[in-house]
């Protein structure tokens, strides 16, 4: 592979899943338009994330990447970004307070609007339509029209994600993640269950801590990391015009970062080796994640940490392992020792959601709750056996209170999930769930301690 590298070097290669906008002339003036915008994300605050994540490479500390699998065009208010954000700080504060390690929060959002699908097309009611691809190409109403994919979505999802990620820099910085808030995070019809009930037990050991700390002269007002929170925006950069438009060369350090989140990570479906997305990650300096599929060898696993991190800086690389809960136990643990024997200092997260996906009797795309546990679990098992450290969950949930994946405490049933299925892409955790999940790894990690 050629060492040299630019933002567009990436369009010698083939890319996987791009969508064939109806004027290409249209599409570029729109990403010439794009490249003319301020960068959404300075290269300092990349860095600082990847400092973070040197820490979870290392066993110091835990990754929580949680949000929504699409976010959408029609959701865009500020009590949807606050919701969203209040329950990352909820389970971040679970974790924290009961796993007593540190947690890097990085929200799948502000800018997570590209999809990759399975198929280009698909039938509605006898007539084939181009498939749904994200709210930044196309709209999901059975339409042609809709489905039509239209560039000027790209200048949309631009605008989106600066506006989503202003009220978060304004949420996480001015006062609303101060730890005095943890009981203000707990949402009314979480608060009222089993789950809210253990959240504000454990509110309430924080509020005796805080005070314990005040007496001793540390307040929130002198101690800013009581006061603050980092809170890091990530996307699958899918469509690579868009990202290309977004790459800057950073004025300090001559590096080109991609501009348009914090973090970016690479798909599933675009993962292969001479590929395009795998040729532009190389020569971004942003932390970067892949996605690790069951049908990956142990030696392609490798030789992507080969291709992406050849310099082995901690933090660079994070692999999202999604294998399902019937192979994780089998696929993970080869992988886990190839990576470690070669010496790549990757951070390992699970993503339990993707590989644990089915249709449901009912007809509609679900997750058992049973089964992503089952994931993490074998995923930690795992981590422990290699001695590799589970270092963090990647999933896709929401704050609202939607009937999307089976179980959980509430016990969902397939016949249960019409009530409120809303996402637009993949099922998602509700606010529930999520913060069970939340207890449910804080035990994994307290017991592998
Ligand atoms: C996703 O994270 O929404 C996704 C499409 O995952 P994967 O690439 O692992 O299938
Ligand atoms: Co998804």
């Amino acid at each position: 592979m050629a060492t040299s590298w630019n933002p567009s070097g990436w369009r010698d290669h083939h890319a996987d899943q791009q969508p064939a906008w109806p004027d290409d002339a249209a599409a570029n003036t729109v990403l010439k338009t794009l490249g003319t915008y301020p960068p959404l994300v300075f290269a300092g605050e990349a860095r600082a994330l990847q400092d973070s994540l040197a820490q979870v490479a290392n066993g110091e500390a835990f990754l929580l990447q949680a949000g929504d699998c699409a976010e959408s065009f029609d959701s865009f208010n500020a009590t949807s970004i606050r919701e969203r954000l209040k329950l990352i700080l909820q389970m971040a504060v679970v974790l924290t307070y009961s796993a007593g390690v540190p947690v890097v929060k990085v929200g799948r959002i502000a800018g997570q609007f590209a999809k990759p699908r399975s198929s280009p097309t698909e039938m509605v009611d006898g007539v084939e339509l181009a498939s749904f691809r994200g709210h930044i190409v196309n709209d999901p109403a059975p339409s042609l029209e809709a489905r039509t994919p239209d560039p000027q979505r790209m200048v949309a999802a631009y605008h989106q994600s600066a506006s989503t990620l202003n009220l978060l820099r304004a949420f996480t910085k001015g006062g609303f993640a101060d730890l005095n808030q943890v009981h203000a995070w707990n949402q009314q019809y979480v608060a009222s269950s089993a789950e809210g009930a253990r959240y504000e037990a454990l509110a309430r050991d924080i509020d005796r801590a805080l005070r314990f700390m005040a007496a001793c002269g540390l307040t929130t007002e002198s101690v800013p990391h009581l006061h603050e929170v980092d809170f890091y925006t990530s996307h699958e950069a899918l469509i690579l015009g868009y990202e290309e438009a977004l790459t800057r060369q950073d004025s300090l350090t001559g590096d080109w970062y991609d501009c348009s989140a914090h973090m970016l990570w690479i798909g599933e479906r675009t993962r292969a080796l001479d590929g395009a997305h795998i040729e532009f990650f190389r020569g971004i300096h942003n932390p970067i994640g892949c996605k690790v599929g069951p049908s990956m060898t142990p030696d392609e696993v490798v030789a992507l940490c080969e291709a992406l991190n050849p310099d082995r800086i901690p933090g660079r690389l994070t692999l999202i392992t999604r294998m399902g809960a019937d192979k994780v136990r089998d696929v993970l643990p080869p992988i886990l020792a190839a990576v470690r024997d070669a010496g790549h200092p990757v951070v390992w997260t699970c993503d339990p959601m993707h590989g644990n996906t089915f249709t449901s009797q009912g007809g509609r795309k679900t997750r058992h709750f049973d089964a992503i546990l089952e994931e993490i679990r074998g995923f930690f098992d795992a981590h422990h056996a290699s001695g590799t450290w589970p270092g963090g969950v990647h999933v896709e949930l929401t704050s609202d209170d939607v009937t999307e994946c089976m179980g959980g405490a509430e016990q969902l049933l397939d016949s249960d999930l019409g009530l409120r299925y809303e996402t637009i892409c993949d099922p998602r955790l509700n606010g529930r769930q999520s913060l069970d999940l939340a207890f449910e790894v804080s035990a994994l990690l307290r017991s592998g301690s």
